[in-house]
């Protein structure tokens, strides 16, 4: 399958099912979030981006930062990711493919993307393009979806992709590998 054919299907998959995401994975991505945060620094000073947000539940855990920005392919997971940042000032969300984000180079200090990468036709080239955004120092949290990444082919991603994993997390309660990675 091409790989913009393999975009459009995900794209279609996730807007069949908007109505039930939250109520299929809230609690489980909360766990996620929750594993990631406690070990990040998130303040008034920081610029974050959330590749392949969703419905928008990571944004209310992130709003104290300076901007929030939220990205993700699906139209109708956006519409719900949309009516929850009109709660918050500084969060907003645009329509985009992660491999393409509409935004320039060395800007946001804090990347996540949350149960993406399974999604994407060629992950590194994902995790390169959100380096690209990222200024030097930058908190990158990525994680890989145990059902579809071994742990040694989701390390050897983001080494590939040139960050340095400080943080690995393989807990028996997360369905995904949590790693928080620092732009180079
Ligand atoms: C399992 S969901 C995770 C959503 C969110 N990160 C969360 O924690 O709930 C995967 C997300 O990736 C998005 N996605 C898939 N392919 C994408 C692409 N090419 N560009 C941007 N987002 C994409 C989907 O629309 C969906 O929202």
């Amino acid at each position: 399958m091409s790989t913009w054919r393999k975009k459009r299907s995900v794209m279609r998959r996730y807007d069949l099912t908007a109505q039930l995401y939250d109520r299929r994975y809230a609690e489980e991505q909360a766990l996620k979030y929750r594993a990631a945060i406690e070990k990040l620094c998130i303040d008034g000073n920081s610029r974050v981006l959330d590749v392949g947000c969703g419905t928008g539940l990571l944004l209310s855990h992130i709003a104290e930062a300076e901007l929030v920005v939220g990205v993700d392919v699906s139209g109708k997971l956006l519409l719900q990711a949309k009516e929850r940042a009109k709660s918050f000032r500084n969060v907003h969300v645009v329509r985009a493919d992660a491999d393409h984000l509409p935004f320039k180079s060395t800007y946001f200090t804090v990347v996540f993307a949350f149960t993406v990468l399974q999604n994407m036709p060629a992950p590194l080239e994902t995790l390169k393009e959100i380096k690209r955004v990222a200024v030097l120092g930058a908190q990158v949290v990525v994680t890989g979806l145990k059902k579809a990444f071994s742990l040694a082919v989701f390390r050897e991603l983001l080494e590939n992709a040139g960050l340095k994993t400080v943080s690995l997390m393989d807990e028996d309660k997360l369905k995904c590998y949590v790693a928080i990675g620092v732009q180079r």
